[in-house]
């Protein structure tokens, strides 16, 4: 059989990366299947007429892009993106205490809210008040439950009516609300050029069409939004201005007045996305206070307080509303009341805000620690947030880091996970710190990441 000779026609730059450059295409385009043997280093040589010294430089810089394994005595081999690439991510948000440190999910630290919802729901047991709690809701509870949600929606700087505001199943049941209620299929939502995915996924089954507004190192471009709404009529933008995900960005007073302007002078709804407005100290006003009548903005209990109680709130304006109950009304009829009886009660004692104030300690602990062990390696990062954001330099493609990443048991995500477009992706990893309970696990992981980043491409040579 005929061996594999790339194709250095053409190139310029120092030939072990010409030969790198050519497998790569090569490898993309099917040429060089998955499992395919290379020729030993030293006969590429020969019939490349180069040193031998220039193919093993070659075959090591394609061993750390992820191209190829070498197996110690059997010879170099292509690989597929996900060979040695741990498959055990468990697809639950469960928080194993072995095997791959788990740095790709960003839920909130575990645990704080465990004695308080103990004891308010001893209380309610021993309460009178169960009964009707396991009803379909009565008109008190939701009087004392929508007070519960104004307050909630305060403290995050959003002033409402009762008649704007509704409880939902979290921020996620909130979002699927509005774009079922206010949107039609053929619609156009635009979301940020990186997002919150589902979104694109609830898009796609509720038959949207979707497109990106550019963003920068200071988050979305209201040029771009403007833009949009110019050319291509959007019903609707839906974003995340406060410690934004995966960029961690929180977007300014000055870009938010920008983007509330033009969706008032062009019609078109923001959906803002406040899940992590609750984590955020000192964050300009929120869209929707600047543009009410176009804003339905969605927040939740989730990263302050606990995701499993899924409760979250929904302000819209009343035009709007009718639209959006009915929506939660034909998904689940109610927000379950016992869940918001139990939210209510920690909003209204302040244990909610106390709450936040532990998540946001934590965080700031933790984003230390990543400061420390990441050294003089640049990320974005912010000292509320559950997350950092890093980009990558010297050609180091994010699915490659992440597979090297994954190979040393850390899992964290790619850029490419947050687009719903394959263009214009930038090369970078989002690394969420409060998944991990445990320190220890999460100093180390992160120290491999560090290693690997700061790693000279020597450094993953094998013996081939
Ligand atoms: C940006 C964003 N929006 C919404 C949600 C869903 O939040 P909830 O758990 O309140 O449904 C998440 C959850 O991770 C999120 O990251």
């Amino acid at each position: 059989m005929a061996i594999w000779l790339p194709d250095l026609e053409g190139r310029s730059g120092p030939k072990y990366l010409q030969i790198v450059e050519a497998m790569a295409e090569d490898v993309a385009s099917g040429r060089l299947a998955t499992g395919t043997q290379l020729p030993p280093h030293r006969e590429l040589a020969y019939q490349l007429d180069v040193s031998a010294n220039t193919t093993s430089r070659a075959y090591a810089e394609a061993v750390r892009r992820a191209l190829l394994r070498g197996e110690v005595g059997r010879g170099t081999f292509v690989r597929s993106i996900d060979d040695s690439v741990p498959h055990e991510k468990p697809n639950t948000l469960h928080r194993p205490q072995t095997g791959p440190v788990d740095l790709s999910r960003n839920l909130p630290f575990p645990g704080f809210a465990e004695p308080h919802v103990r004891r308010i729901l001893n209380e309610i047991s021993g309460g009178s008040g169960l009964h009707s709690l396991l009803d379909y809701q009565a008109e008190a509870e939701l009087e004392a439950h929508t007070n519960a949600g104004l307050k909630w929606l305060e403290k995050c700087g959003v002033e409402a009516r009762r008649e704007e505001i509704v409880a939902t199943m979290g921020a996620q049941h909130g979002l699927l609300c509005v774009l079922t209620s206010i949107l039609s299929p053929g619609d156009l939502l635009l979301t940020e050029q990186l997002t919150y995915t589902p979104i694109c996924a609830i898009a796609e089954r509720l038959g949207l069409h979707t497109r990106q507004v550019d963003m920068d190192t200071a988050g979305v471009i209201p040029d771009s939004f403007e833009e949009q709404c110019r050319t291509s009529k959007p019903r609707a933008f839906y974003l995340t201005p406060t410690l934004q995900a995966p960029t961690t960005v929180t977007l300014s007073d000055t870009r938010r007045q920008s983007i509330a302007e033009i969706a008032n002078r062009y019609g078109v709804i923001i959906i803002e996305d406040d899940v992590f407005g609750p984590l955020k100290t000192d964050r300009p006003e929120t869209i929707a206070m600047r543009a009410p009548d176009h804003t339905v903005y969605v927040t939740s209990l989730s990263k302050a307080v606990a995701p499993g109680l899924r409760v979250g709130f929904l302000r819209a304006p009343e035009r709007l509303m009718p639209g959006v109950r009915q929506a939660i009304n034909l998904s689940v009829w109610m927000t379950p009341p016992l869940m918001l009886e139990v939210a209510a009660r920690l909003i209204v004692d302040g244990l909610a805000g106390e709450l936040a104030t532990r998540q946001r300690t934590l965080a700031a602990k933790r984003q230390a620690l990543a400061r420390s062990i990441l050294g003089d390696v640049e990320f974005a990062s912010d000292i509320n947030g559950l997350h950092i954001w890093l980009p990558l330099f010297n050609d180091l493609r994010a699915d490659v880091f992440r597979a090297q990443c994954a190979q040393q048991g850390v899992l964290v995500s790619e850029a490419r996970s947050f687009s719903a477009q394959p263009d214009g992706v930038p090369e970078a990893i989002r690394i969420c710190l409060s998944h991990e309970p445990n320190e220890m696990r999460l100093k180390q992981a992160l120290q491999k990441v560090a290693d690997l980043i700061k790693a000279p491409s020597s450094s993953y040579m094998l013996s081939i």
